[in-house]
């Protein structure tokens, strides 16, 4: 394993992060479940007047995490269906998404996935989003998927079952040809800025 030399920086991410950003999802989440394709369709949904809401982490110019961020208005549902906006605190017209982020397996527990997120809030704040509502993957190694939203300040509101048995990928988690993972649907206020 490389040593971990200078600092970790945040920055947002352009398509040409595209093929990095497949290639971390592929070693972390499982083959093929952000195929660059798909990562420069969500960059699209991302853009907003202030800039794309959603980031990369990189430490001596290599990608070390990723997060994706739908402001509202971009989104209606995640990767699978299951959403209960009845039981959020405010409507979808004004909720961000929380798409994914990862963290390569060296680095995580180091506060980079906080630093993505803190990011993500002030830059929803400011295209007038008022919550945040996020899909948690229940079978996450440690369970750090659910114990990092909870740190941050969401609360689950519901569970689906199999919310990935439909996205075309092998999941590394439960390693099964149609994911059997669970989601958590997960949300947090943001309080004015
Ligand atoms: C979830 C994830 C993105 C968090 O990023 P991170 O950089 O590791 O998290 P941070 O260091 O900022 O820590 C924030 C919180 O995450 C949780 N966490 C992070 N690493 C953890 C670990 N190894 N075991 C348990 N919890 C962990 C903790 O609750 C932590 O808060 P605390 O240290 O105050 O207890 C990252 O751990 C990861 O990629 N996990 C696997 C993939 C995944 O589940 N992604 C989320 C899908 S929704």
């Amino acid at each position: 394993m490389t040593a971990r030399k200078g600092p970790v920086t945040i920055r947002e991410m352009t398509l040409e992060d595209a093929p990095a950003v497949s290639a971390l999802a592929d070693r972390l989440v499982g083959q093929d479940y952000y195929p660059p394709g798909l990562v420069r369709r969500y960059l699209e949904r991302a853009r907003t007047a202030i800039g794309t809401l959603s980031y990369v982490a990189e430490r001596d110019g290599q990608l070390v995490g990723f997060r994706f961020v739908l402001p509202p208005g971009r989104w209606d549902e995640g990767r699978g269906s299951g959403l209960t906006p009845e039981r959020w605190p405010g409507p979808l017209s004004e909720a961000g998404y929380f798409q994914s982020c990862f963290v390569d397996h060296a680095e995580m527990g180091r506060g980079i996935g906080r630093r993505l997120a803190e990011r993500a809030f002030a830059d929803l704040r400011r295209v007038g989003a008022t919550l945040v509502v996020a899909h948690s993957w229940k079978e996450s190694p440690h369970d750090s998927s659910r114990r990092y939203l909870k740190r941050l300040g969401f609360a689950a509101v519901a569970e689906h079952p199999r919310y990935w048995a439909e996205v075309d990928y092998l999941c590394g988690g439960c390693k099964q040809p149609d994911c059997v993972c669970t989601a958590i649907e997960m949300v947090k206020v943001l309080p004015p800025a």
